[in-house]
């Protein structure tokens, strides 16, 4: 089996905030009930003239240069996303065009918000199993201001958009120590986005009627995440072969600030061991985890022989975590 680590990662958010007291304005709700509730105090928006694979181009050129590589050296994208640009092509498929990278094959990883944990395992095991993919492109990219009904206040008011991205390499040491994916089928509704394959009839206004927008029940997602999250995170680390207390550093899914707490003390881990980034960026799905994993290398929360444990939840519902050893 190759070794595989993480060589590169870069963030792209959109230019646009729109604070809680932005959405004040526009609906019944409140900075005190979103901050308490949630942690975020305002999410990022993309321009009308900016697709998911534009947010997904800019943070993988960041991830790209940050491994000291062109675009040309990526044999393989694996793009996890919730918000394609379409539902065919690929948005990874997009990106690959957008970025030039004539070399790479590319597909999408649909699994909601644990999408960039499932992303990162399969890239990992086919760099493990197959000599070809030696520099692969990992990446996170989110549009949920096009999908929500941002009328509905149980929904709109937890997410923004942004995208995220690491390149995975070869490496003499390991880097990849273990992982744990799972999936809970009968859960399926508890958060979702119709598209045409659905039993749904069509109708006329897309998403103002609330059948063809965004939906999650906040409270059902809540009693599933504080339990996966931990589980996960202790399956991946028997994985790997160590301790959960050995854990360096937790890059957990952005979903809610009350989330991440919890988890981390029922995990047993300060919160000095991770570094949030909820307040600044909201719920930002499949692209949450590399976007946090990029401002917490920018602020030298990780460091070098660190054990990082990546983290996701979400609909599916779905579950996983991977850890690696820091060696970049
Ligand atoms: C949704 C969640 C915040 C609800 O928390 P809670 O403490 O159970 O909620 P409460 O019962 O105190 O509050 C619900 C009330 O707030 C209201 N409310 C919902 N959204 C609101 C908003 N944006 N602003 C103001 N009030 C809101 C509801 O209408 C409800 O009112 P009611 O009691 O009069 O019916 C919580 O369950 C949660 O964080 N879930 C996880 C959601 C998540 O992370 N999703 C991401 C998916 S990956």
């Amino acid at each position: 089996m190759n070794n595989v680590r993480i060589a590169g990662v870069g963030h792209y958010l959109p230019n646009q905030v729109w604070t809680n007291h932005d959405l004040e304005k526009k609906i019944d709700t409140t900075d005190a009930w979103i901050f308490s509730k949630t942690g975020i105090r305002q999410r990022h928006i993309a321009d009308p003239s900016e697709a998911t694979s534009d947010l997904a181009l800019y943070a993988s050129l960041n991830a790209i240069k940050n491994a000291g590589l062109h675009a040309e050296d990526i044999d393989l994208i694996v793009l996890a996303t919730s918000s394609p640009d379409m539902i065919q092509p690929s948005t990874a498929a997009i990106l690959q065009g957008k970025l030039g990278a004539v070399n790479a094959a590319a597909f999408d990883v649909g699994a909601v918000c644990a999408g960039f944990v499932y992303a990162l395992v399969t890239a990992t095991g086919m760099m493990r199993a197959f000599d070809q993919y030696k520099n692969v492109l990992v990446v996170g990219a989110e549009t949920y201001s096009r999908i929500l009904n941002w009328q509905d206040r149980t929904t709109s008011v937890f997410f923004g958009d942004g995208a995220g991205a690491v390149v995975l390499t070869r490496s003499k040491e390991p880097g990849y120590m273990g992982h744990y994916l799972m999936n809970d089928g009968l859960g399926w509704d508890v958060i979702k986005f119709p598209a045409g394959g659905s039993r749904i009839p069509a109708s006329k206004s897309s998403l103002e009627d609330g059948l063809h927008a965004f939906q999650m029940d906040g409270k059902k997602v809540w009693d599933f995440a504080i339990k996966a999250m931990p589980q996960a995170v202790r399956a991946a680390a028997k994985d790997a072969g160590c301790e959960v207390s050995a854990i360096d550093f937790v890059v957990p899914h952005q979903a809610n600030i009350n989330i991440i707490q919890r988890s981390m003390k029922e995990l047993g881990l300060p919160m000095e061991k991770t570094y949030p980034t909820i307040e600044h960026t909201a719920n930002t799905s499949g692209a949450s985890i590399p976007i946090a994993l990029s401002f917490a290398c920018q602020n030298g929360k990780v460091k070098q022989g660190d054990l990082v444990a990546f983290v996701g939840f979400g609909g599916g519902l779905s579950w996983g975590s991977a850890i690696f050893r820091w060696t970049k």
